[in-house]
């Protein structure tokens, strides 16, 4: 079985020896990344920053929040604010694995220019076990690069450190319980973030749009959670389509572009399952989401695919 207090001081050994002077760690606020920093901040002291990059793709208030829970537990966290780069970097793509290429490639030429001001030729990451089977290395089967493996570009010059390489999500969650980290729970948050749920062009209205829309997803779903109407699923988020239909609005005919609400169970994100929401919480996200987005969205649909064969994200 699992230890995580073994783990913790094995893995706070392993990485003095693999990283011998500056590191930096890069923090998404998630929990891997969060188990990471905790992990490497035993083990480096003054030799570690932590570098959070507001890629302008968090969900509604996220920055601040991580920024928050960061100072809350005595970590220094430097904050890069990189969203115009971003979207400068994906304007046009709309090839999944493009979009994935370009953000990892943008992560690694920020944590370059951070790790080369602080003179660290470590980088440290919160990469987790589906993160590169998924990604397809070590002969498994690729569906998708994550941002942090096979979004890599080929020439970046840091030495990776990956404390939690070998864990699955439940695991990493027993370790950040074990250390106090204040998003063990929290749902899962993909690193390329809103980009990959949003399959409209990548520009700040559409990342606008499902952004409110996912924020009216956790919402409403959480809301419903507190009155016992519903299991808190393992995930759950909207994603925006550029599919139009017609509609009827206030001022006549509407040609809005669609939203789609994603809930799964899962353990560890490999396979999932699609939750069962109510009709009832489902009927009114949906009307939440047409009342505020009602000059974009005209549709809201929800999706009942497992993993497989699916994936839990729609890039
Ligand atoms: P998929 O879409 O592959 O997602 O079925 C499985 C779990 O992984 C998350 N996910 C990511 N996490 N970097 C991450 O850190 C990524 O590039 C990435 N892509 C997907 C996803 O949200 C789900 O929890």
């Amino acid at each position: 079985m699992f230890d995580p207090v073994k783990f913790i001081d094995e893995s706070v050994e392993l990485i003095k020896k693999q990283a011998v002077g500056k590191a930096i760690i890069a923090c998404s606020g998630g929990v891997d990344s969060s188990v990471a920093a905790v992990l490497a901040g035993r083990a480096l002291g003054d030799n570690l920053l932590a570098v959070f990059v507001d890629t302008g793709l968090m969900r509604k208030d996220e920055p601040e929040e991580v920024e928050k829970m960061f100072r809350d537990s005595g970590i220094e966290l430097r904050r890069v604010n990189a969203s115009h780069e971003y979207f400068e970097a994906l304007r046009g793509v709309t090839d999944p694995e493009e979009k994935r290429k370009a953000i990892g490639e943008k992560f690694i030429r920020i944590f370059e220019r951070e790790a080369k001001a602080f003179g660290a030729k470590y980088l440290v990451q919160g990469t987790i076990a589906p993160d590169w089977m998924e990604s397809g290395a070590e002969g498994h089967t690729k569906i998708k690069s994550h941002h942090n493996v096979g979004g890599l570009p080929e020439d970046m010059n840091m030495i990776l450190v990956e404390p939690v390489r070998n864990l699955y999500k439940e695991e990493v969650r027993q370790v950040a319980r074990e250390l106090g980290i204040k998003s063990s729970e929290r749902q899962p948050f993909p690193g390329p973030g809103l980009a990959v749920r949003c399959l409209a062009e990548v520009t700040p209205k559409n990342i606008g749009i499902v952004r409110e829309a996912c924020h009216i997803v956790e919402d409403e779903t959480a809301k419903a959670a507190e009155k016992g109407k519903l299991k808190l699923p393992w995930q759950y988020f909207a994603v925006l389509l550029p599919a139009r239909s017609v509609g009827v609005g206030k001022s006549g005919r509407s040609y809005g572009m669609t939203v789609v609400i994603r809930a799964v169970e899962s353990a560890d994100g490999m396979t999932a399952t699609h939750s069962d929401i109510p009709l009832s919480v489902l009927n009114k996200i949906s009307k939440r989401i047409t009342d505020t987005l009602k000059d974009d969205v005209g549709r809201v649909v929800y999706d009942l695919t497992d993993k497989p064969p699916a994936t839990v994200e729609w890039e």
